[in-house]
């Protein structure tokens, strides 16, 4: 089965559960780059603003086509209580490309509901699963539990 770890992440909180996830599904990973730059504190107001609405904008090249795939992992962080836009925007760049998908998603504390609901509804179905961490747990490392019965 082709296995594809598809993310986004600002601070590499996802990043890491992203890495996690393809080691564990000896998955390809697709890192998605954003053209709009979110880095520092201007990019901190830039992502909390364009977070609260589904705004499309400009990724760099892709590596994979993710009809290749079997199975998709789609990680984001969640921003202002939404998936974050680089993942919407994949999304939406590769309509009707998606077979089975998972969704993870890492938050300070909250807003996981509405990013799964916002990515279900741009990819047109449901996935297969989802993992919501904490970025402390991330940090912890304390999320092996829970993602052994996302992986299954
Ligand atoms: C613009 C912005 C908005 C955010 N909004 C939320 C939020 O609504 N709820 C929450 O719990 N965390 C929120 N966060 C925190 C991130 O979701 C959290 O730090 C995440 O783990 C970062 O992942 P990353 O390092 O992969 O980018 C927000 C962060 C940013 C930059």
């Amino acid at each position: 089965m082709n296995v594809l770890v598809a993310y986004y992440s600002r601070t590499n909180i996802t990043k890491e559960l992203a890495l996690e996830i393809a080691k564990a599904t000896n998955a390809d990973t697709e890192e998605i780059i954003s053209k709009v730059n979110y880095d520092g504190k201007l990019g901190y107001a830039r992502a909390g603003k364009d977070g609260m609405t589904a705004k499309i904008i400009d990724l760099e090249n892709l590596k994979h086509d993710p009809s290749d795939y079997d199975l998709i992992y789609m990680g984001v962080p969640v921003w202002a209580g939404k998936a974050a836009n680089p993942m919407i925007s994949y999304i939406k760049q590769n309509e009707g490309k998606f077979a089975d998908v998972k969704f993870f998603a890492t938050a300070g504390s909250s807003g996981f509901e509405g990013a799964f609901k916002q990515m279900e509804k741009f990819v047109g179905k449901s996935p297969l699963k989802t993992l919501a961490l904490t970025t402390k747990e991330v940090k912890s490392g304390d999320f092996k539990n829970k993602l052994n019965s996302f992986l299954e």
